[in-house]
């Protein structure tokens, strides 16, 4: 097996580089712009870590595709981390964001489609009640908080290189003595994490029955599977065994599906039968409208009337003046009912079925010391041999470098992945054909490395 010759990898990143300022002037002018007006050019923080020396400038969008202000047309395979996974500006979403808008945006009042949403939730999910939020960030955080009220803990308990939003309790890694610290790059913490988190890795079921065995942890967070340090997929067994501790030291169970809905229509919940106390998902369920949603079982929203108090519930730290407001939820139920439907998702499964294979033997035909991994209809390639069993070992395979030159590479001749690894996902609108090229790209890629 090669490994990469750094010279190399350097030589190309130069020459790709030097490709994607030159065929875009329109794009650097507004950066250059920008810089005057906007903290290091950019809207958002993680716009500056785009391979390219500056963010493409977006032109406009439209299904699985969209050309950026120098009149390039990009397959988009990032789908905005999974924000549009709907396809960009999907019709019948926008048709009710049309018609919504002319009646009225945001009041602090309940429409009819808040209930025609939640009832959608229960059949999708399967739990009982369900609140809105804007972010998934925000459905995570009140859950957090609902589960630190009823069972009167203080911490929770995440997984290793987990990434559930920028949730304070989250920012959390363990060392290799076992010990933990905050993530670095952690910006202002309040407190220590170590203080709110127990943190261990994932598949590790001693640990975890370890950690919880102190008594002091009143939820555990997980996504069912790791998607955001490339996929980590569960053992066979984790999620019962999770459950079973999780009941067992009386600790709740919320599954964060913000990103493993790709797993199916009800997310990995429905696709696997999993039983959780509490379900977050955001990004997509309004085909990228802000807007996000968390749900509980009876059991749970029996608990938390149990604690409330009328007299203090719009300052108890759970709120967002937008949350729930019409708009969004138009855009949900449209977007429940007529995207991201069953239908949808059978013909996407076999598009990211196709990108797999293609990735899968670029790496065998140039004997690349890589593997791909698919859930649903995302997948990722990782830059080690074998999948990972946990997020240490995900994050050990990262490679910033060679991660770098193969999304720049990928930008200069079209197709977008995800800024932070490998990950591609697909929509409704993604076509055959799109993934082909993203094989024959990638495999022009391969045969530059391997020299
Ligand atoms: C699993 C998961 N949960 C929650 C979030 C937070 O979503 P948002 O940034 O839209 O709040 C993310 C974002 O990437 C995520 O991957």
């Amino acid at each position: 097996m090669p490994t990469i010759d750094r010279r190399r990898l350097a030589a190309l990143m130069e020459r790709e580089q030097k490709k994607f300022v030159d065929e875009r002037p329109k794009s650097q002018a507004l950066f250059e712009r920008g810089k005057k007006s906007l903290l290091a050019g950019v809207p958002m923080n993680w716009m500056v870590k785009w391979a390219g020396a500056f963010p493409p400038f977006v032109r406009e969008a439209q299904g699985a595709h969209f050309y950026d202000v120098d009149g390039h047309r990009y397959i988009d395979l990032c789908l905005g981390d999974t924000g549009a996974m709907t396809g960009h500006s999907p019709f019948a979403t926008v048709k009710a964001i049309e018609e919504q808008s002319k009646r009225g945006i945001t009041l602090m009042l309940p429409s009819e489609d808040a209930v025609f949403v939640a009832e959608e939730l229960q059949k999708r999910f399967g739990l009982a009640y369900w609140q809105f939020a804007l972010t998934a960030t925000d459905a995570n955080r009140f859950s957090i908080r609902l589960a630190r009220q009823i069972n009167g803990r203080p911490k929770i308990l995440v997984f290793n290189w987990c990434y559930h939003g920028s949730v304070d309790e989250t920012f959390i890694t363990l060392l290799p003595d076992g010990t933990a610290q905050a993530r670095r790059g952690n910006i202002g913490p309040a407190v220590d994490p170590a203080e709110t988190t127990r943190v261990v890795e994932f598949n590790d079921l001693n640990a975890l029955e370890a950690a919880l065995s102190h008594g002091d942890v009143a939820c555990v967070l997980a996504e069912p599977a790791l998607t955001n340090v490339g996929i980590v997929l569960p053992d066979p067994g984790f999620h019962k065994a999770l459950r079973d501790l999780t009941r067992k030291h009386g600790a709740l169970l919320i599954i964060d599906e913000t990103h493993t809905i790709c797993a199916g229509p009800g997310g990995y919940t429905r696709a696997e039968n999993l039983d959780p106390d509490m379900l977050v998902i955001g990004k997509p369920i309004g085909a990228g409208v802000p807007g996000a949603t968390y749900g509980f079982t009876q059991d749970v929203a029996d608990m938390i009337s149990a604690r409330h108090s009328l007299e203090d519930c719009d300052t108890g730290g759970i709120g967002g003046t937008l949350a729930g407001n019409a708009l969004s939820l138009a855009a949900m139920r449209a977007t429940l009912t007529k995207v991201l439907t069953k239908e949808a998702f059978d013909r996407m499964m076999p598009v990211a079925e196709r990108w797999t294979a293609g990735v899968e033997k670029g790496i065998k035909d140039f004997d690349m010391p890589w593997h791909v991994t698919r859930l649903g209809c995302r997948a990722e390639y990782l830059f080690a041999p074998n999948a990972p069993k946990n997020g240490t070992e995900a994050h050990d395979a990262m490679d910033f470098e060679l991660e770098r030159l193969m999304h720049l590479y990928a930008m200069n001749r079209g197709i977008l992945l995800t800024p932070f690894h490998n990950m591609a996902l697909m929509s409704p609108a993604t076509a055959p054909d799109d993934v082909d090229q993203h094989t024959r790209v990638f495999r022009e890629a391969l045969k530059e490395l391997a020299g």
